[in-house]
């Protein structure tokens, strides 16, 4: 079987590559430069000539707050860059599982949003990987639209990191307690994903870690599980100053998975221990 991974040197695509490692596969790992999804013949036809089984689309312009005043870019790599990639993998007849992301809710509805419920994004960023969704879902039929929330791992830029880094320079952090959602650990999400990839359950799957928070209290968790001493204090958001909003809940319910897979992630707590301990921060 030939998988080809998109935007693999991001965050979740080093992960997933990892994670397939040993696997009896073979792996094209794709990324800019070499594979700008942007550029729409050089794609299609790089796709079309390898005709990879699946095709993970993990590539993205994920600065929610820069896309703000960079539109067009945004809209060009998660929109029409994901139009692209539809259009290639119906071609070359493979399956193609793209991520999304819980950015798409508006964040009113005050419960778990459920993979049926009616996005409505209120941001740039959410806006676009939404159009990604339509995109895929007119033209190829054999795709897997995965929403997730909050990523962070290793390999990337991620809020954990950088409470932990925050943390050496200030005693007292202040941290936003109005906005809630669901933390996912870039390693727990691989398994899940390679296992629906690996289906014809072709739909749209919510895909967290299990249970919800906010940003106060995921900072608190953190602080907590490293060993420091520093002070939290709960904010909200209109005390900071962000180009983009964001909903004030979020938080997936993942039924799709749970119903058709009979599976589930496991707490976020659990994953944060296992990724403060990847970071050597733990024991
Ligand atoms: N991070 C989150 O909290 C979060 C939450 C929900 C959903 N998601 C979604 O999950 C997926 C993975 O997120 P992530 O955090 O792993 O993202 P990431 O670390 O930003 O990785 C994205 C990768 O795509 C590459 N890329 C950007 N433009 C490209 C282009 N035109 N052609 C090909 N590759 C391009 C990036 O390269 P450069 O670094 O060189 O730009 C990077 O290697 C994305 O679809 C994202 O929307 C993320």
């Amino acid at each position: 079987m030939k998988i080809a991974v998109i935007g693999a040197n991001g965050m979740l695509g080093t992960d997933f590559c990892d994670f397939l490692r040993g696997k009896e596969i073979e792996l094209i790992k794709w990324d800019l430069p070499e594979m700008d999804i942007t550029n729409v013949d050089k794609t299609i036809n790089t796709i079309k000539k390898e005709k990879p089984n699946i095709i993970f689309h993990f590539a993205a312009y994920t600065d929610v707050d820069t896309a703000e005043n960079d539109k067009a870019k945004a809209y060009a790599i998660n929109t029409q860059g994901t139009w692209t990639l539809a259009l290639a993998a119906k071609e070359s007849k493979s399956k193609l599982l793209y991520m999304s992301t819980d950015y798409v809710f508006d964040g009113k509805k005050g419960i778990d949003y459920l993979e049926s419920d009616k996005p409505n994004p209120i941001n740039y960023y959410g806006l676009t990987k939404l159009l990604g969704e339509k995109a895929i879902i007119q033209h190829s039929k054999k795709y897997f639209i995965i929403r997730t929330s909050w990523l962070y791992g290793r390999n990337g830029k991620n809020f954990v990191s950088t409470i932990i880094n925050i943390a050496k320079e200030k005693d007292t952090l202040e941290i936003v307690s109005d906005q809630i959602g669901s933390p996912t650990y870039t390693k727990d999400l691989c398994r899940h994903l390679y296992n629906i990839a690996n289906s014809e359950h072709f739909g749209i799957y919510h895909l967290t870690n299990s249970g919800k928070c906010s940003w106060y209290e995921l900072a608190g968790a953190i602080i907590k599980e490293a060993g420091l001493k520093n002070k939290i204090l709960p904010i909200t958001s209109d005390k900071i100053n962000r180009a983009a909003k964001r909903p004030s809940y979020s938080a997936l319910e993942n039924f799709n998975y749970k119903t058709i897979f009979k599976q589930s992630l496991r707490p976020w707590q659990e994953a944060l221990k296992d990724y403060l301990k990847e970071l050597n921060l733990i024991q």
